[in-house]
């Protein structure tokens, strides 16, 4: 069997090497991918993620059985419903059913219809409105771009003050575009923040391990948002007790809720989620896998994940096992400057393999040879399980040293709030 992922980061990367080990997988093609991932054995088609047409052609001509979808703005382009339309099989949510994502305001009606437990909001397209109703809460305070902004839409506002301003940016200075053109203006929810995957499929949903981000560029939470500088799963300080009142709150009642609204999602639902003092509520849904979490989640799968979601796409209830011990974590290398200005072509360290692994996200081979250089923000990620989370960091942060990264930065403290 052939498969096609589309994208082109470490998400694809980790979803693409895995899938090439199952059994039953003669070859996986990634569009467009990135020339780190051809040292795993994956073949890169040269195509774009927003070009429907080429890689339907693409599929067609080379029987591929089903395709991946790892980026969001794939599948709020309505790429699944263009692959269904041609008769091919996609794993992904269609255009509607991703608007989780693509609209934070509908992700809150659909919360609020069904019930979902998350933080009160109000939304707005005009700013005099936004800054009354700001001006009648509590800091701190959430104000967000309502569209997709590469998770740099939202401002966690310490007063009143830069509440407003951040909606001003938005809605008057159109800092994000049509993204900002309207804002969710959201209460601020205290406690742990993790992530809770499934694989769903209409009703039928298969939970994965929980892991934990770090969304900020620098050690101790510090520094700009980004997407994502390392993770690990699962959470160990997370009882199953929370993992379960999830499921019931928030899982279920949405999938059933998108049912009812004509939308049945299918592919990977993401749940990033705070767990407060009542319990836990859901600050964003999105509809595709994680990056990073995706290249610490997948290694802990030991069964076939392309038979698994073979069956899932087909209505068939999957054998999906996971790795029950230890913990896997995984530390994003990134350019300096990152998540704003940064250089390119800087020479890469090796690939590691074995125990540890390496998925790369922004590397290009240079002009005439296959020596690796940076070609982007986030550039590569290694990744191990260990017994413990100390035990991963200890493997992780000792591979880094020994590892030449001038001009190229990570954080020394991935896991840190489980120690
Ligand atoms: P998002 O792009 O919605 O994931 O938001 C980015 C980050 O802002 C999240 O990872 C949280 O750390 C933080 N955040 C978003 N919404 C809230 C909220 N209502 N309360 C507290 N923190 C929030
Ligand atoms: N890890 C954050 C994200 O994928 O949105």
């Amino acid at each position: 069997m052939k498969l096609l992922v589309v994208g082109s980061g470490g998400r694809e990367h980790a979803i693409a090497k895995k899938l090439l080990e199952s059994q039953g997988v003669d070859q996986v093609f990634v569009a467009p991918g990135n020339d780190g991932m051809t040292l795993d054995g994956l073949d890169l088609v040269n195509i774009g993620i927003s070009e429907h047409s080429k890689l339907i052609e693409f599929a067609k001509e080379n029987d591929i059985a089903w395709s991946f979808i790892g980026p969001d703005d794939a599948l709020a382009a309505g790429i699944v419903d263009d692959f269904n339309q041609a008769g091919l099989k996609a794993f992904g949510p269609s255009r509607l059913a991703a608007e989780l994502e693509w609209s934070k305001d509908f992700a809150k009606e659909i919360m609020v219809k069904y019930g979902v437990p998350t933080a009160a909001y109000g939304t707005f397209s005009d700013f005099e409105e936004a800054k009354a109703y700001i001006e009648k809460q509590e800091a701190p305070i959430v104000v967000k771009a309502d569209g997709l902004a590469l998770g740099k839409g939202v401002v966690v506002a310490e007063t009143v003050e830069q509440a407003v301003e951040a909606a001003h940016d938005m809605l008057l200075d159109n800092k994000f575009g049509d993204s900002g053109a309207r804002v969710v203006i959201e209460e601020f929810l205290d406690g742990e923040e993790f992530s809770l995957f499934a694989f769903v499929n209409g009703d039928k949903f298969y939970i994965l391990p929980t892991a934990q981000d770090h969304k900020r560029a620098y050690d101790g939470d510090k520094g700009p948002n980004t997407g994502g500088m390392g993770a690990y799963a699962p959470v160990p300080h997370l009882p199953q007790s929370v993992v379960d009142q999830s499921v019931e709150t928030i899982i279920k009642p949405v999938l059933k809720g998108m049912i009812a609204e004509g939308r049945s999602y299918l592919g990977v639902l993401y749940a990033g989620l705070i767990l407060t003092a009542d319990g836990p509520k859901v600050i964003e849904f999105n509809s595709r896998f994680g990056d990073p979490e995706t290249q610490i989640i997948l290694p802990r799968l030991t069964s076939d994940f392309a038979q698994n979601i073979t069956d899932i796409l087909d209505k068939k209830e999957p054998a999906i096992t996971w790795l029950n011990e230890g913990v896997t974590l995984g530390v994003v290398v990134a350019s300096e400057g990152y998540p704003l200005d940064y250089e390119k072509g800087l020479p890469l360290p090796e690939k590691t393999d074995g125990d540890i692994i390496t998925y790369y996200a922004g590397a290009k081979f240079a002009e005439n040879s296959r020596a690796l250089l940076s070609n982007g923000g986030r550039v590569y990620m290694l990744v191990t399980t260990a017994d413990t989370v100390s035990a991963a960091q200890e493997k992780i942060y000792d591979q880094l040293k020994k590892q030449d990264t001038t001009g190229l930065f990570y954080r020394h403290d991935i896991g840190g709030k489980a120690l």
